[in-house]
């Protein structure tokens, strides 16, 4: 029996797909396809499907031309598939063209002529576009917009900042069509907007762009205050609107199954966790700020309150500060949590310099993640016996924001159904020991 394979992502199946899985199946008699799995293509820097793999596997099943079906996950697969399913002939479309020359080794690779005119990144262009307005014109948006270049079906229709200088040389820089004078003005220019003005705008700008019926990303931390976050997120889903919070470590792919992977048991009960960080700031710089809700608490808290939240819930019975202050601010805090059974501590800085990692302790082993844990492609389970130690690399591409883009964009499109990678709970506890430390509730100076 002659075994042909064939490999591709398949997203939004189209002609072109069962025109090459034909001619592939036509070569011999048994038709293995491969269809990439949404990491292998999120690590080959392919960010914009729009079907999961579980439907992109549907979708080459309906057409009935393959015999088999397996999923491609990791570079190097090919050659084991080959070998293991004793295949003879290797086939892919001519857009891959000399690509391939390494697998002649194992079997004869065909390259088959591409349909004209049609193609997956084609017909994703088609599909609904969702235009953002951004608010405020600092270094996060700048290094936003470029970001949200790697994602699909979104594009940055307008600014606006009260400085309408800075605001025309943002537009002029990246190409952006509107400049608005007034945040009524930016609404009527887009479906969503991004909240990237200092923290003390975040509430207003946010409840404001919901009540115009405008999808919210905002920068962090949302709000300082668990009433405000609350009455945010209830007018969200009063409106059906999506609001989420632009915290990048949430919808990065190392911190989302490094959460699985913890909450699955394999460093057995979680006992501590630790995360510290810290960015030396200049003393001038409007993070430090008194007026303007500055200090290390205001600007990092909601970064290592993220991973407390997710693996030991926000039921905390107590929480203790200790800070260092200068200009009446907080240069460095660093937090103490009692839970019933765990307890977990941060250090954030601006003016103290820590190493950035982050620590999960655990009854039977536990998790390191270097610095900076917040953007990390990396993490390693350690236990007694080193021979168990395993080390897991994901992919973090760029400024790392594409990935939170991504997730807000798919969530509009999918009328907010798609997972919640911060729930509200969490959102509100966020919020919630901001204002604490604000009130000054157990907060102890240095
Ligand atoms: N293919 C084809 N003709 C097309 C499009 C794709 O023969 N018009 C082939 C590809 O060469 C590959 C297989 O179909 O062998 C799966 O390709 P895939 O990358 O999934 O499809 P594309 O439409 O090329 O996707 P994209 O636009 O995302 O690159």
């Amino acid at each position: 029996m002659k075994k042909v394979i064939t490999y591709g992502t398949f997203d939004l199946l189209h002609q072109g797909h069962i025109n090459l899985l034909k001619r592939a199946k036509a070569l011999g008699d048994w038709l293995i396809v491969g269809v990439t799995t949404d990491n292998f293509d999120l690590e080959r820097g392919k960010m914009n499907t729009c079907n999961n793999l579980m439907e992109r596997i549907d979708a080459v099943k309906a057409t009935g031309l393959a015999d088999q079906i397996i999923i491609e996950e990791y570079k190097g697969q090919k050659i084991d598939d080959i070998q293991r399913y004793g295949v003879d002939i290797f086939v892919i479309g001519s857009d891959w063209e000399g690509k391939f020359e390494y697998l002649e080794e194992y079997c004869q690779v065909v390259y088959l002529p591409r349909t004209e005119g049609i193609s997956s990144t084609m017909l994703r262009e088609e599909r609904p576009n969702v235009t953002i307005g951004i608010i405020g014109t600092g270094s996060i948006a700048r290094r936003f917009v470029p970001e949200a270049g790697f994602v699909e079906s979104v594009s940055i229709s307008a600014v606006y900042n009260p400085r309408e200088s800075q605001g025309k040389a943002f537009c002029e820089e990246f190409g952006i069509p509107h400049l608005a004078c007034s945040c009524e003005e930016l609404f009527e220019h887009c479906d969503a907007v991004y909240v990237a003005s200092p923290h003390y705008t975040h509430y207003d700008y946010t409840k404001k762009a919901l009540l115009a019926g405008k999808h919210v990303l905002c920068e962090t931390p949302l709000v300082l205050c668990g009433q405000q976050a609350e009455e945010l997120l209830l007018l969200a889903e009063d409106k059906k609107l999506v609001l989420m919070m632009a915290h990048k470590t949430a919808y990065c792919p190392a911190f989302i199954h490094l959460i699985s992977i913890l909450k699955s048991g394999v460093i057995g009960e979680i006992v501590e966790v630790n995360a510290s960080v810290t960015t030396l700031t200049d003393e001038h710089s409007e993070k430090l700020d008194n007026k303007r809700f500055g200090g290390s608490m205001n600007e990092n808290a909601v970064f290592p309150l993220l991973p407390i939240f997710k693996l030991l819930g926000t039921d905390f019975r107590n929480i203790n500060f200790y800070s260092k202050m200068k200009k009446g601010v907080d240069m460095y805090t660093k937090a103490v949590f009692r839970y019933d059974t765990a307890i977990a501590s941060f250090q954030v800085g601006l003016g103290v310099k820590t190493e950035g990692n982050m620590t999960i302790s655990g009854t039977k082993g536990y998790a390191y993640v270097p610095a900076p844990w917040w953007k990390t492609d990396y993490f390693e389970i350690r236990f007694e016996d080193q021979n168990q130690n395993k080390k897991f690399f994901y992919p973090f591409s760029g400024e790392g924001l594409r990935y939170e883009i991504k997730d807000f964009v798919s969530n509009i499109l999918h009328h907010g159904s798609v997972y919640s990678k911060i729930v509200p709970k969490e959102l509100i506890a966020m919020a919630e020991v901001q204002e604490m430390y604000l009130r000054g509730k157990n907060v102890f100076l240095i």
